[in-house]
């Protein structure tokens, strides 16, 4: 995986199969700590102590269509080849939260990729979601909560096609100019 795009909509995507309510994706990058942090947090079955000591590995998985699980195990490389790390907390029956930290300027970091193209994936194909998207920098901060686009557009879907555009136009304008 070329981007950390891709990277967090991997581990949405166990957040959703874990049968998560509530997201919240957090990106921090910070040129003062010369620091990028990515935090994925969910609500989801959570994950036993037992298992969390497992989670990290490539061959361990619950999976049913295949014996091998990639997703932590390839973030925890693409932080430690920036000289960072993966932390994960969990909690059966609470949820999980996921934390990778990569040295910003860091010449094996990742780039962020197209992380809009990501938060409009999660929310199209999962209407019913409560996603809340935060990226913070040095002196700026951008929040995004699906919960307050559901309160103004009323009857509409929020995967409906107009919202959706609508969602894309929105996050472009404000998260590439903090890019
Ligand atoms: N947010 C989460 N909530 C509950 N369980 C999780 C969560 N994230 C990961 N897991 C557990 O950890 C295992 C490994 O996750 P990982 O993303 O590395 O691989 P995978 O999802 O099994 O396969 P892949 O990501 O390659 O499709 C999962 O099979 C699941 O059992
Ligand atoms: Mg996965």
């Amino acid at each position: 995986m070329e981007d950390l795009s891709l990277h967090i909509l991997d581990i949405a995507e166990n957040s959703i199969n874990a049968g998560a309510k509530n997201i919240e994706i957090v990106i921090t990058d910070s040129l003062s700590n010369d620091l990028l942090t990515i935090e994925i947090k969910d609500d989801g079955k959570g994950i036993d102590a037992e298992a969390q000591q497992k989670v990290m590995d490539p061959f361990y998985t619950t999976r049913t269509t295949r014996k091998v699980g990639l997703g932590l195990a390839l973030l925890e490389e693409a932080a430690k080849d920036a000289d960072g790390q993966l932390k994960l907390e969990s909690e059966l029956g609470k949820g999980t939260k996921v934390y990778a930290v990569f040295r910003l300027s860091h010449i094996d970091r990742k780039p962020i990729g197209n992380i809009v193209d990501t938060i409009v994936t999660i929310i199209a194909g999962n209407p019913e979601l409560n996603l809340k998207f935060i990226y913070k920098q040095d002196d700026n901060k951008f929040v995004f909560d699906t919960t307050e686009i559901k309160n103004r557009i009323g009857d509409l879907e929020i995967n409906s096609i107009e919202i959706i555009k609508f969602i894309h136009q929105y996050l472009s304008e404000n998260v590439n100019k903090l890019l």
